[in-house]
């Protein structure tokens, strides 16, 4: 695990093995970030949100509280995922998504 400066950790989190997360990120009360996940800079993951494996979140996005994530997906830069959002597919940089699954309600 490679966490990077000025990086929040909040209670109750857990991060597994092989995950990389950037400079000033947060990831707050109870979320869980698994295994060989990429949390690049100025993400923030709310509370109660969960990643499953090999997920990359690009620059400054922000996942709501409570999300999930299947594997493999990657939510681009600056992406806003609504609270209770279950996301399936990728999401493009600057996207507005939410639902389930998680489909766009606007450009960013
Ligand atoms: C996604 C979000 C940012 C959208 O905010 P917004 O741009 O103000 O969007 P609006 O409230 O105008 O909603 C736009 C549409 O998306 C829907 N929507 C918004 N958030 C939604 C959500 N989380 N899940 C499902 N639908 C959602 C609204 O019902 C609305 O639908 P309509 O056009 O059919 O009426 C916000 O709703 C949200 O979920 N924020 C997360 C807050 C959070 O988790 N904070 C963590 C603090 S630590």
């Amino acid at each position: 695990m490679d966490i990077g400066k000025g990086t929040v950790i909040c209670a109750g989190v857990v991060i597994q093995p092989d995950t990389i997360i950037g400079d000033h990120v947060i990831i707050n009360t109870g979320a869980t970030v698994d295994h060989d996940c990429r949390i690049e800079d100025f993400v923030h993951v709310a509370p109660g949100a969960h990643l499953a494996g090999n997920v990359s979140v690009r620059r400054g996005a922000f996942l709501g509280l409570g999300v999930v994530v299947i594997p493999g997906v990657t939510i681009g830069e600056g992406a806003i995922v609504g609270a209770g959002s279950v996301v399936i597919d990728d999401i493009p940089p600057f996207a507005k998504v939410a639902g389930v699954p998680a489909r766009p309600i606007r450009k960013g």
